[in-house]
């Protein structure tokens, strides 16, 4: 299985766009920490995080599926490249399945509208909490680009109340608050 840094070496390689770089860690991280709590492989659910966008600033039209390409030529495991798959499942067909592939979708949106959030308050991530996020996603016109049903329903996808998730969500980028920016003072 490719090493953490020999993907980070991929996502530089296609990503330069510093906000799409970040959106990735911040995946990884709330990613690897669900993997953590439920003993899975945190290395192998990481590499999903890290680069299940690798392919959006290059090929947009055909995300992800250039990704899928590269990953398979590289030797990446299938579970990883099926929760790549299954994360854009009404332009792939490929519908999240196991724990991986539902932790992915779980993770994807609500990072955007946690960073969103973070920034426009005064201790950006470190006092942010739940209400705050769920406060920003009932304003529709607020970061409009997040998809607000895929916030509501990312809960439930793994089994968890949307509380407790967002609360899991902001605790794993606050490890990386720094390298995300996200860190005021
Ligand atoms: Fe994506
Ligand atoms: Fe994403």
């Amino acid at each position: 299985m490719p090493s953490r840094d020999e993907a980070l070496a991929l996502l530089h390689e296609w990503v330069d766009n510093q906000n799409l770089r970040k959106h990735m860690l911040s995946v990884e991280a709330a990613v690897r920490r669900y993997a953590r709590e439920a003993g899975e492989d945190e290395e192998l659910w990481g590499l999903a995080g890290l680069l299940h966008d690798l392919d959006w600033e290059k090929h947009p039209e055909e995300h992800p599926l250039r990704a899928v390409e590269a990953l398979r030529e590289r030797g990446y495991p299938e579970e990883v490249v099926h929760a790549i798959l299954a994360h854009r499942s009404e332009f792939t067909g490929v519908e999240p399945e196991s724990p991986l592939d539902r932790t992915l979708v779980a993770c994807d949106e609500i990072t955007g509208l946690i960073t969103a959030t973070a920034l426009v308050r005064p201790n950006g991530i470190d006092d942010l909490k739940p209400k705050s996020v769920k406060k920003k996603m009932r304003d529709s016109a607020f970061a409009a680009g997040v998809d607000r049903e895929s916030v509501r329903t990312s809960g439930e996808m793994i089994g968890l109340d949307l509380d407790q998730h967002i609360a899991n969500v902001i605790a794993a980028m606050r490890e990386i608050g720094d390298e995300l920016g996200l860190r005021k003072g």
